[in-house]
């Protein structure tokens, strides 16, 4: 099966250059370092460009498939800018996505509303955009909807979202298809919320129906019972009401590769699989080929992105771990202490040195739980090496947080050997730009 771009564990453009460093999009990451300063997120464009493209690719065979990019994973400006760019549509999940997008420059109509708990803001704002799709989750939130609808004189275009009941093997706080998930309707309440439609809510255009299973998924088949159970329940809501609902969305969830013993299947198998599965239910239940929505974020944006901080000071416990500790961690990327996630890493400056060692990469936050890769195998670290962690493009930035008052790190993009800030290194200032001191405490500086 032809591999895709979002299989590799690097951005296509990783190698060593003639200096013996790492280079990223023609960029020596050693340089980078010296230039932007550490912690730096570096986002490949080539990969970037390349994930989009395998994606329309695969799916080529079926022309009503809409991939709907989760900006969840990485919400910027210029990340929308590109992904607009090569024709994807968004998946949004709040008034500041929803924002980014529409400041990007995207086409609204492409953008898809999903949450459990959407405010009567935005979704006024999503509405008063002009946002594609929302995608309802419960019966409150039918209710808000219908009004907003009303108040602006139009009806919301919407899907319901589902708990289709299927479990995946992945980390449990990231699993949400299964029946007691937070998110959804369950099966059972489909018919009421159909009714409500049908009878009450007037300001409500439904056109499917939507379900995610999880996140950083391998199985493949899963996608295809997902299908069966969307389209077996398109045909029932048609022969019980008369419904006619064209749209179906799979959600995202496809996984990396974050270390060697991670093996994301080729975005070519899950299209072959999910093409193949559309085909037969369409057939099965005589329904219309519905249009298809999928949102993939993690696996769209992961492979894109990489993490450089510095070494600074380490410890030999006695008889035990080598730490060695770098200039960010947890803040800038908080999997590993949530999820027990595991990442790969490079010395971008010592390609070609032989002598490793084993240590435990730990991060400079005041936690014990901070640690980035507690054991990995590099050449022997000292004061100023730049190390570079694999795959951080997606759930880190996005994630991020100014525990123990850090600055957030700047973000560039690379490509064709230029580098260009995405996103600005925060500042102390900025830190303390959303605090006031009540003038009854007096303050002299
Ligand atoms: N659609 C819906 C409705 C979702 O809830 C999600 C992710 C996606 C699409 C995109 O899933 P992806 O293709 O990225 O797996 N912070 C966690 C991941 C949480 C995912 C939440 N929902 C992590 O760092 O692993």
């Amino acid at each position: 099966m032809r591999q895709s771009t979002n299989q590799f564990q690097k951005p296509v453009t990783t190698k060593v250059n003639s200096d013996g460093n790492i280079e990223i999009g023609g960029c020596d990451l050693v340089k980078l370092a010296n230039e932007f300063s550490t912690p730096l997120y570096v986002l490949d464009e080539a990969t970037l460009r390349g994930i989009c493209n395998d994606y329309k690719e695969a799916f080529s065979a079926y022309p009503k498939t809409h991939i709907m990019y989760a900006s969840k994973a990485l919400c910027t400006k210029a990340v929308a800018k590109i992904v607009s760019d090569e024709g994807l549509g968004f998946d949004t999940v709040s008034g500041g996505e929803i924002y980014t997008v529409y400041k990007a420059g995207v086409d609204m109509s492409k953008v898809l509303f999903n949450g459990n708990n959407k405010s009567f803001d935005e979704l006024s704002h999503a509405i008063g955009l002009g946002v594609g799709r929302i995608s309802v989750d419960n019966f409150f939130e039918l209710a808000l909807l219908n009004e907003i609808a009303k108040m602006y004189k139009t009806k919301a275009n919407i899907l319901l979202r589902i708990t289709p009941g299927i479990e995946c093997h992945t980390h449990e706080y990231i699993q949400t298809g299964h029946l007691d998930s937070k998110f959804g309707f369950d099966m059972t309440q489909i018919d009421e919320a159909v009714e409500l439609i049908l009878t009450e809510y007037k300001n409500i255009n439904l056109h499917g129906l939507h379900a995610h299973i999880g996140s950083q998924i391998f199985e493949t088949d899963i996608y295809a019972d997902e299908i069966e159970i969307l389209a077996k329940e398109i045909a029932r809501l048609d022969e019980k009401f008369g419904l006619k609902l064209n749209e179906i969305n799979i959600g995202g969830g496809l996984g990396v590769k974050y270390t060697d013993s991670d093996t994301p299947p080729s975005t070519y198998e899950i299209a072959d699989i999910i093409i193949k599965k559309l085909n037969e239910v369409i057939e099965k239940y005589n329904i219309e080929p519905p249009e298809v929505f999928l949102e993939p974020g993690r696996s769209i944006i992961s492979t894109c992105g990489v993490t450089l901080y510095t070494v600074g000071s380490s410890k030999q416990v006695p008889n035990g771990k080598k730490y060695v500790a770098v200039d960010g961690g947890m803040a800038d990327n908080p999997r590993p202490s949530l999820y027990q996630a595991e990442y790969y890493a490079e010395v971008a400056n010592k390609k070609e040195t032989n002598e490793v060692e084993n240590i435990t990469l730990a991060g400079r936050f005041c936690e014990s739980g901070d640690i980035l890769i507690n054991s990995i195998e590099l050449p022997k670290l000292e004061e100023g090496d730049i190390i570079c962690v694999y795959n951080t493009g997606a759930y880190n930035y996005s994630m991020a947080s100014n525990y123990n008052r850090v600055q957030k790190p700047a973000m560039v993009l690379v490509n064709d050997s230029q580098a260009d800030i995405i996103v600005k290194r925060e500042s102390l200032n900025d830190l303390v730009s959303h605090d006031v001191i009540p003038d009854r405490l007096e303050n002299d500086r």
